[in-house]
């Protein structure tokens, strides 16, 4: 039988190699996209050690129409993709709004515009719970028809301009282009294997990696960022999502596009565990999990953090079929795992 083609923008990324893996695993034949902004060629070699396939890749700026067109004349057989690329550092987005509109933005615009050219497309985009912002008590854990809030930051702001964009080409007379969001609460974890994981750049502003470099003796310690919220033990509370089980809800997303019988459809699924966590029960379950100390200590408020936010997962668990069982200490253990493979601890 004939592998399907799956473009995967952005696919030499953290989120994105992990899905390749996936795609691999059900039988699809992923194309990878990527101008390695935030990743490396190195990538490709961990999914070849676990695939056993050196992934199909195409170092292309997505910004760049031309090249994205050209890829999809050497690829003609393309119909689904998945639109990881993106700039993704909350901080930096403040501080270098143009850079992430033009980055998020034009990509998204440059894909859809080809699919929607092409005709018969289908693309899964990469979202995120920023779209809720703080969600009150009564929508809390967070479904998807709860209200979207004035985002923190331009990078939220891309992520709810691109889902607007995208709905808009949907709802274009006669469209025939499907669309799957998929709303990420918090991803952590690497794959099992350690041949991938999460590569962050500098000083780690997400929470697992900043815990795994800390353990791993990089940094003195974690500073817990409140623990005066109104929440059971003070600090935030996040909804942990591993990858590899992020990963598999983009295949179920894609086999979902490609068995539809309706064109022109446009649907959001929140993908997380449906638990959350806070800050400290996460640096407790990791030292259990791992029989390993991270020294930390409380700090003040970060700016601009949400109190609380979990997901309500129950429609992408009914729709597409799928579901985050990975217990999260193994979550744990992978992230552990990762950190001192790439440290040499
Ligand atoms: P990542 O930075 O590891 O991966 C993004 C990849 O896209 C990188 O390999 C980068 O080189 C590539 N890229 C960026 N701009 C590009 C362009 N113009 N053309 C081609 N390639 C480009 O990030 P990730 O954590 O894997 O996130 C993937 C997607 O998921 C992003 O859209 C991100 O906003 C979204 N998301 C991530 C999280 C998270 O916490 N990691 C949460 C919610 C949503
Ligand atoms: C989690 C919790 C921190 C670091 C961000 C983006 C969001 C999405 C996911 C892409 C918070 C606390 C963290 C540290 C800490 N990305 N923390 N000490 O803020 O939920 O979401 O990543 O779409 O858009 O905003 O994730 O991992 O930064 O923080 O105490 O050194 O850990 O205060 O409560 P966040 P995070």
């Amino acid at each position: 039988m004939k592998r399907e083609k799956v473009l995967v923008t952005g696919g030499a990324g953290y989120i994105g190699a992990h899905t390749v893996v996936e795609l691999y695993a059900a039988g699809y034949e992923p194309v990878i996209a990527d101008n390695l902004s935030n990743s490396s060629e190195e990538v490709l070699d961990g999914i070849q050690k676990i695939t056993g396939v050196k992934p199909v890749f195409e170092k292309i700026d997505c910004t760049d129409k031309a090249s994205l067109e050209s890829l999809f004349e050497k690829f003609s057989d393309i119909d689904h993709a998945i639109h990881f690329a993106a700039y993704k550092a909350v901080g930096e987005s403040v501080e270098r709004p143009l850079m992430y509109y033009g980055n998020n933005l034009v990509s998204l615009i440059n894909l859809a515009g080809i699919m929607m050219a092409k005709g018969n497309g289908s693309i899964v985009f990469s979202s995120s719970c920023t779209v809720y912002g703080q969600p009150s008590p009564e929508h809390l854990p967070v479904d998807e028809e709860a209200p979207l809030k004035p985002a923190q930051s331009p990078y939220g702001k891309t992520k709810q301009m691109c889902e607007s964009i995208l709905e808009d080409c949907v709802n274009t007379p006669k469209s025939d282009l499907n669309v799957i969001s998929l709303r990420y609460f918090n991803p952590i974890g690497a794959h099992p294997s350690a041949h991938i994981g999460e590569l962050p750049r500098g000083v780690p502003q997400n929470l697992l990696p900043f815990v795994t470099q800390t353990a791993a003796g990089l940094r003195k310690e974690l500073h817990v960022f409140g623990n005066d919220y109104n929440t059971p033990d003070g600090s935030c509370i996040r909804d942990y999502i591993y990858v590899c089980d992020l990963a598999k809800a983009h295949v179920a997303a894609i086999d979902r596009l490609r068995d539809k019988k309706v064109r022109g459809t446009s649907e959001y699924f929140n993908l997380g565990t449906g638990r959350g966590l806070s800050v400290l029960e996460v640096l407790d379950i990791f030292m259990e999990s791992n029989n390993v100390k991270v020294p930390f200590r409380i700090a003040p408020r970060r700016a601009g953090d949400v109190e609380q936010v979990w997901a309500d997962p129950s429609k992408a668990n009914r729709e597409l079929g799928w579901v985050a069982d990975t217990p999260v200490e193994e979550v744990m253990r992978s992230a552990w795992k990762w950190e001192k493979k790439i440290r040499c601890v």
